[in-house]
């Protein structure tokens, strides 16, 4: 029987009832996971860059790539519903492309939606896109593409003037018709109150457990990424340890000529090989 997939509407329809799940993908065999375990929603996030393809910033990706792992996504997807993750140049270096951008996402990825981080211009290029008829899911707190604007990779909205401004920020783009918003390292109590407010689901990442639902980098999650570990991530899986192991015991067997068996390799028949004078 056919899945079906996860509309805007019914991640809508959970605020309240119960917590939404959501997850980062980048390629076909982990998004097939992803979905298979019944996950909400999956980010083809930015994070890309940095767990992924080793960079240092997140503003390192562009289009190219985004679109590139958000269509190896979306081909293994069946239910969850997917977001793709508007790089920093597509909308904050050129505004005037956003529109155009976001429909690629939708059109050439077939991703449901895209997600935009805050930013000075943020409410015109939100509001332009939502009009174009794509969903966007809005992302507030720590946002990683300005971390340098924001004083760095540090936990946002800690004094009330800075908490003040993320409620104002949350309810301008609830207004402008954002589908649900993206709480990063905002303090727990804050995140609450932004959650009591709207009327569109929170998901937060170290932003605590009163949102209405929680996303992690996947490659965190499962300990595949060694270079750093924010506080808020648990990991569920020491998955390179694992893997480190398995590629290990794989390394002696081919020096120790365990491996290939005969399980593992294609035969001739005698007379064949006696044609050429093999065997
Ligand atoms: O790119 C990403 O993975 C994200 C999450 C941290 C929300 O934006």
């Amino acid at each position: 029987m056919e899945e079906k997939k996860i509309t805007v509407g019914d991640i809508l329809a959970q605020k309240g009832k119960r917590k939404i799940t959501m997850l980062t993908a980048y390629d076909y065999p982990l998004a097939g996971l992803v979905d298979r375990a019944g996950i909400d929603m999956i980010l083809v996030g930015d994070s890309v860059a940095n767990v992924a393809l080793g960079l240092e910033s997140t503003t390192q990706v562009g289009m190219a790539e985004m679109l590139h792992h958000a269509k190896a996504v979306t081909r293994a997807v069946k239910r969850s519903l997917v977001v793709g993750d508007m790089p920093y140049e597509s909308y904050q270096v050129h505004p005037q492309e956003s529109v155009k951008n976001a429909r690629r996402f939708i059109e050439e990825a077939r991703c449901d939606a895209v997600k935009l981080e805050w930013f000075d211009n943020c409410l015109d290029v939100t509001a332009k896109i939502i009009q174009a008829g794509i969903p966007v899911m809005g992302h507030i707190g720590l946002t990683p593409q300005t971390a340098d604007k924001i004083g760095g990779f540090k936990v946002q909205g800690k004094d009330a003037q800075a908490a003040q401004r993320l409620i104002t920020q949350a309810l301008e783009l609830e207004k402008l018709g954002c589908f649900a918003l993206v709480l990063e390292c905002v303090p727990d109590k804050i995140a609450g109150m932004i959650t009591e407010k709207l009327k569109i689901p929170t998901i937060g990442i170290g932003a605590g457990l009163h949102c209405d639902g929680q996303v992690l980098v996947t490659y965190d999650m499962l300990g595949l990424f060694e270079r750093f570990t924010p506080k808020f991530v648990k990991k569920y899986l020491n998955a390179s340890e694992l893997m480190l192991k398995a590629i290990e015991e794989y390394k002696g067997e081919v020096l120790r000529e365990e491996f290939p068996g005969p399980q593992h390799s294609f035969s001739i028949k005698e007379e064949e090989l006696k044609k050429i004078g093999g065997g």
